[in-house]
C-alpha cells in the first residue's frame, strides 16, 4: 500500500537507523549530506526508482538524508523482503551488489570528508571481504563445472525401483555424480545448489537427459523382457521452464529410439508451485514419457496438484517415511497411501531401509520401494548386471495405474 507524502518532508536523516527501503512511485525526493553546517545535494530521484536501500543491505545507518521535493507517493519495502531475496541471490550477484553499494557510501564519505571507522566500518569490511571469497569460489567452481561437463567427469548412477510383492526392478532413478578430479565422487548436495544458483543446472539437466535416455535403451537390452525398466531422471525448475526443455526430451528419445514408458521424469511440488507447467507435463506424456511427482510429502503438498496436473507416480519422501514409520500408529502416510489407491497412482515409497519397513508399506498399498535396503545407487554397468538378472516383472492390478500404461 503507498503513503502520500507532502512536499519538503524529510522523510529520514542521515545516521537514522534503517528499517525498510522505499520505492518512490509517483513524485521526486533528494538525497543530501550534511558537511561543515552546509546542506550538498548529492541526487534527486524519481519515478520507479528505490532508495533507503543501503542501510539495510549492510546493517548500517543512513547514508544519507532524503526529502521530498515534490507530494509523493510511497511504498515500503521492508528489510525481510529485501533479504529474503538476497538470501537466495546468485553469490556473484550479492557480490555486485555490495559493491556497487561500497561504491554509493564512499562517495558519500568523500562528499563528507570522513572515512568509515568503528565497529559499522569494520562490520561492512569484514561482511565484504566474506562476499569477495564466496563470490570467487562461485566463480571457480562455475569454471569447474563447465569443465566437468565438456571433460566427461559426471556420471549417473542408478538406485532400482522395485515392486514391494515381488523385490522385482520395475525401474531405475538416474542420480548425477560428478567424479571431480581432486575431490573424488561427489553427490548432487556438492554441486546442484550451486549450479541451481548460477543457472548451470539446465545444462546438466539436459546431458542428464541425454544419458539417461541412452542408458534406458542398454536396459531394455539387457532385460529382453516387457515391460523392461524404465529410468527416472530429475528434472530441475529451471529445466522444466526452459522453452526447449520438450523438444530436447523429444531428440533424447528419438536418437535413443526408446519405447514408450521406457522414460520417466521427476518433478518436485516445488518446481510446480507457481509455474503454469501443465502444458510441459501433457507434452511429456504425449511423447510416451510418465511423470512422477517427486518428493511427495514435504514442502508444500497440495493435494490440488494430483488433479491439476497429468501425474503417474508418487515418490513419497523419505524423510516423511521415517518421521512416519517411528510413531506408533502412522495415520498420515496410511491417509496419503489411501488417497494415492483411491485416485489409482502408484506410490514409490523413497528410504526404504529395512525388510520390515518394506512390508508394512505393501501391507498400507504402496507398490513400489526404493532405498538401501533393495540397492544403493550404482554405476551404469553394476545396474545393467542388475537388470540382467531381475527376474520377469508383472504390472500391479489395473486399478493401480491410472491413464496410458506409461508405468504399469
Ligand atoms: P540508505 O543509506 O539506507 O539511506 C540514504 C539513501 O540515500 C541510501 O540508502 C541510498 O538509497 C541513497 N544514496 C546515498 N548516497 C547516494 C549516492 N551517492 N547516489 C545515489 N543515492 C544515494
Ligand atoms: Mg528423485
Amino acid at each position: 500500500m503507498s503513503v502520500r507524502v507532502e512536499a519538503g518532508t524529510v522523510l529520514f536523516r542521515e545516521g537514522d537507523p534503517g528499517d525498510c527501503a522505499w520505492f518512490l512511485e509517483r513524485g521526486e525526493v533528494e538525497v543530501s549530506v550534511e558537511r561543515h553546517g552546509r546542506t550538498v545535494a548529492l541526487c534527486r530521484k524519481g519515478g520507479g526508482e528505490l532508495f533507503g536501500e543501503m542501510a539495510i543491505v549492510d546493517g548500517r545507518r543512513r547514508s544519507a538524508t532524503v526529502t521530498t521535493t515534490t507530494d509523493c507517493e510511497l511504498i515500503a519495502v521492508t528489510r525481510g523482503q529485501l533479504l529474503a531475496r538476497l538470501d537466495g541471490a546468485d553469490p556473484v550477484l550479492r557480490l555486485t551488489l555490495s559493491l556497487l553499494i561500497e561504491r554509493l557510501r564512499s562517495t558519500v564519505e568523500q562528499v563528507q570528508g570522513v572515512t568509515a571507522s568503528g565497529d559499522g566500518g569494520e562490520r561492512a569490511a569484514t561482511a565484504c571481504a566474506a562476499a569477495r571469497l564466496e563470490a570467487a569460489a562461485a566463480i571457480r567452481l562455475e569454471r569447474e563445472l563447465e569443465q566437468a561437463l565438456t571433460e566427461g567427469q559426471f556420471e549417473l548412477h542408478f538406485q532400482p525401483i522395485v515392486a514391494l510383492g515381488s523385490g522385482r526392478v520395475r525401474g531405475l532413478e538416474a542420480l548425477a555424480r560428478w567424479r571431480h578430479p581432486e575431490r573424488g565422487l561427489l553427490p548432487p548436495s556438492a554441486f546442484l545448489p550451486a549450479a541451481e544458483a548460477n543457472g548451470f543446472i539446465r545444462r546438466i539437466d539436459a546431458w542428464a537427459m541425454a544419458e539417461a535416455c541412452a542408458a534406458s535403451r542398454k536396459f531394455q537390452r539387457a532385460a529382453g523382457r516387457e515391460p523392461a525398466p524404465y529410468v527416472s531422471v530429475n528434472v530441475s525448475a529451471p529445466a522444466l521452464t526452459d522453452p526447449a526443455f520438450l523438444d530436447r526430451v523429444a531428440g533424447s528419445v528419438r536418437t535413443a529410439e526408446l519405447a514408450p514408458g521406457a522414460l520417466q521424469v521427476e518433478v518436485t511440488e516445488t518446481s510446480l508451485i507457481g509455474a503454469d507447467l501443465g502444458g510441459v507435463l501433457a507434452g511429456c506424456r504425449a511423447l510416451g514419457v510418465a511423470v512422477a511427482l517427486d518428493d511427495f510429502g514435504t514442502g508444500y503438498s497440495s493435494l490440488s496438484y494430483l488433479h491439476r496436473f497429468p501425474i503417474d507416480t508418487l515418490k513419497l519422501d523419505r524423510s516423511f517415511l521415517c518421521d512416519a514409520l517411528a510413531g506408533e500408529a502412522p495415520p498420515l502416510l496410511r491417509g496419503i497411501l489411501r488417497l494415492a489407491g483411491d485416485l489409482g497412482l502408484p506410490v514409490v515409497a523413497e528410504g526404504i531401509e529395512r525388510s520390515d519397513q518394506s512390508s508394512l508399506l505393501a501391507e498400507l498399498g504402496a507398490v513400489y520401494g526404493q532405498g538401501f535396503h533393495f540397492s544403493k545407487p550404482v554405476p551404469a554397468a553394476e545396474a545393467e548386471a542388475m537388470v540382467e538378472r531381475s527376474p520377469g516383472y508383472s504390472p500391479p492390478s489395473p486399478a493401480l495405474c491410472r491413464g496410458p500404461p506409461l508405468v504399469s
